[in-house]
């Protein structure tokens, strides 16, 4: 797919307060500073339509771009972060559930993994809260250009170990590096073929 148009809609920690159009929407989550606005950068080709930054804690917002004016990308704040304290995280996190639970455009939830690291146990509880509440998703591997290829390959294959331990099937996997700019068409080819099955004007 071709990302010819990309505009940022509006931002709010309001699920209600969302677009009404109905058009589909495809959201990006994940512990914070994992990648998820820089990721969105790069699938639309606009450096900087979503706000990136080493600083964990920059995305607070849920924020609507519209693409090719039929379907949304969602940028959500990350989950988990230390320094914002107790208070914050719940604030954050109850921001992402009350989208997640309520956004019926929702189409597909994103869930960033930094392929780095050995499962976290935020994540996967963030995942098994995902199939106690049907929500449907895929899982990106993020940073993919900071370690070795079969470094990769072994985080990966444990991940997916840990996820078949309360799993059936393992859901679709993507890997992507912003800085390479790799993993994007799959991505993008991805949405395409579920918006094909939803009804776009
Ligand atoms: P919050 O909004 O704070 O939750 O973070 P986020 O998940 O949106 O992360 P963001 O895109 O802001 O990226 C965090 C940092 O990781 C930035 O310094 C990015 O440049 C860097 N980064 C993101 N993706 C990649 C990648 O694929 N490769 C490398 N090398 N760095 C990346
Ligand atoms: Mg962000």
């Amino acid at each position: 797919m071709v990302v010819k148009k990309a505009e940022f809609i509006i931002s709010n920690t309001n699920p209600a307060l969302c677009p009404k159009d109905g058009r589909p929407e495809y959201a990006f989550t994940g512990r914070s500073n994992v990648g998820k606005s820089s990721l969105i950068n790069m699938l639309t080709g606009v450096k900087g339509l979503a706000l990136a930054s080493s600083t964990p804690g920059k995305t607070q917002l849920i924020n609507h771009f519209l693409i090719n004016n039929s379907w949304y990308i969602v940028d959500l704040p990350g989950y988990g972060f230390a320094q914002r304290g107790k208070k914050g995280r719940e604030i954050i996190r109850e921001i992402i559930d009350s989208y997640i639970n309520q956004r019926e455009e929702l189409t597909c939830l994103f869930v960033l993994l930094d392929c780095r690291h050995e499962p976290q146990k935020i994540d996967m509880e963030f995942i098994t809260y995902l199939g106690e509440n049907g929500i449907p998703f895929a899982i990106i591997f993020t940073k993919t250009d900071k370690i070795s290829g079969s470094k990769v390959n072994e985080n990966v294959a444990n991940y997916k170990a840990k996820l078949l331990e309360s799993w059936e099937e393992l859901p679709p996997i993507f890997f992507t590096s912003t800085l390479k700019k790799k993993g994007g068409e799959e991505v993008l080819e991805y949405i395409e073929e579920i918006n094909k099955l939803v009804v776009i004007d």
